[in-house]
């Protein structure tokens, strides 16, 4: 198979596509490479996804990106990357959207575990919430809207370096990825956070991302996710047949911030059983408030 990794973009430096040049690489994904680009108009930069359509062969796959690009263009909210344009030339599908000044959350939380002092190695605990509870408001949007993200992964999520704020990108591209690998038996990057219905192929709704927001939240206040070291295809399989074996602790033993309640949340936003979840970003956002508030008054009573 022609990997994205092997793929070569050397050619697309310069290119334009629409209205827009491509001037340098960002990063590169499973599926695709982003770019930055220029939009000559208006002067401004912008970043461009590129997905080569070597990569997305059958024609459903290829139908699946068209029909979500103008789903996702209609997603405006402070918490998700806007698109400005989509289409395609003979040998890509190219998404313009919004330049976001800042590093993923793969990036951010890479390096905090590489930090020289061990108690600076997990986010401090209101920078935590505060991004956790971003991205409940766009996903909770955006839910409203009927679209479900269905890749929620830190690297799609991103923090803008001069506001702080966290944008979600990559709504929708997940579903032309999934037809793709599914048709070919393969799987592609960690599925960590991937949910058991997903796994399983089975139909997607809100609460599939409320899974994968639940193990981000764990790995956040925990700084590390307490898993096997196995393979992507053993972790799929599991999260199928033996999805409650998915964390190898209980989140209370890996984080003094993960008392009894905040288990609870994080149990219940992972929850195998999608009808044991929380029912909307909404209401997962606001037992994250509550808990958040009891714990800033026990705080402020301490002695
Ligand atoms: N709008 C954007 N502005 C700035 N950087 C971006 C933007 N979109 C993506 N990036 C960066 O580009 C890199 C590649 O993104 P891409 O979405 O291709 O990869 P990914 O999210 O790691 O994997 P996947 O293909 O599974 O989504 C990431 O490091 C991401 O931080
Ligand atoms: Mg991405």
């Amino acid at each position: 198979m022609a990997g994205i990794s092997t793929h070569d973009y050397t050619s697309v430096i310069g290119r334009a596509f629409g209205n827009f040049i491509v001037v340098r690489e960002l990063g590169r994904g499973a599926m695709g490479a982003v770019f930055i680009g220029y939009q000559k108009s208006l002067k401004r930069q912008v970043a461009i996804k590129l997905l080569p359509k070597a990569i997305a062969r059958s024609e459903s796959a290829r139908q699946q990106f068209r029909d979500e690009a103008e789903t996702i263009a209609v997603l405006s909210h402070p918490n998700i990357i806007t698109i400005f344009e989509s289409g395609e030339d003979d040998e890509y599908f190219y998404q313009v959207m919004q330049l976001v000044e800042g590093q993923d959350l793969a990036r951010i939380l890479a390096k905090l575990r590489r930090h020289p002092v061990p108690t600076r190695r997990i986010m401090p605990l209101h920078h935590t919430m505060r991004l956790v509870g971003e991205v409940l408001e766009g996903l909770e949007f955006a839910h409203e809207e009927g679209v479900v993200h269905q890749d929620l992964k830190p690297a799609n999520i991103l923090v803008d370096n001069r506001t702080g704020r966290a944008l979600i990108a990559d709504f929708g591209i997940a579903k032309t990825r999934q037809i793709e690998f599914y048709a070919r038996g393969l799987v592609v990057g960690t599925p960590q956070y991937l949910s058991p219905e997903q796994a399983a192929a089975e139909d997607t709704d809100r609460r599939t991302d409320i899974y994968s927001m639940g193990v981000i939240l764990f790995e956040l206040l925990a700084g590390k996710l307490p898993i096997r070291d196995e393979s992507g295809k053993e972790t799929v399989v599991r999260k199928i047949k033996q999805p409650d074996t998915f964390f190898t602790q209980p989140p209370a033993a890996c984080s003094p911030w993960i008392d009894e309640t905040m288990e609870g949340i994080i149990l219940k936003a992972t929850a195998a059983d999608r009808s044991k979840r929380f029912v909307s970003a909404r209401a997962f956002g606001q037992s994250l408030r509550r808990w958040a508030d009891a714990r800033l008054q026990r705080d402020r009573a301490a002695p």
